[in-house]
C-alpha cells in the first residue's frame, strides 16, 4: 500500500473502509469505496497512465476534471475523467494513449521534453 493512503484506523473521522478492486489493463488493482479512478491509481503509486500527442506521460494535472488529462476508458466508456469517476468494484479500466508508440510503460523513464 502506497504511503499516500491514510489507514482507516489512523484517520481523524473516523471512518469505516470499504475495499473494491479495480483492473487496470487486466492488473488488478485494490482501492476503498469513494476513492475515484485517480485516487486509486495514485494510491497505488501510478502517476501516470496515458500519453499525450507528443508522447509524454499524463495522469492527474487539475484532479477536477478540466484538463482531461487523466482520461482511462472504463468497460466501454472512453474518455472517462479519472479525477470525476467514483471507482466501483470490479471496474475494468483501459488506459489510453494518442501518442503513435501506444499504451504507457510505467518503468519506462519520462521522455524529454520537446523543443518547440
Ligand atoms: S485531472 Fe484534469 S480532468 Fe482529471
Amino acid at each position: 500500500m502506497s504511503p499516500r493512503r491514510v489507514r482507516a484506523e489512523s484517520d481523524a473521522v473516523g471512518r469505516q473502509d470499504r475495499p473494491l478492486r479495480i483492473t487496470v489493463d487486466g492488473e488488478p488493482v485494490d482501492g476503498v469505496e469513494g476513492q475515484t479512478l485517480a485516487g486509486v491509481l495514485l494510491a497505488a503509486d501510478r502517476l501516470a497512465w496515458r500519453r499525450g500527442r507528443s508522447g509524454a506521460p499524463r495522469g492527474v494535472f487539475c484532479g477536477i476534471g478540466v484538463c482531461f488529462d487523466c482520461l482511462v476508458t472504463v468497460g466501454e466508456d472512453r474518455d472517462v475523467r479519472a479525477c470525476r469517476r467514483r471507482a466501483r468494484d470490479g471496474d475494468e479500466v483501459t488506459t489510453q494513449s494518442r501518442a503513435p508508440g501506444g499504451l504507457v510503460d510505467r518503468n519506462e523513464p519520462t521522455p524529454p521534453p520537446t523543443e518547440k
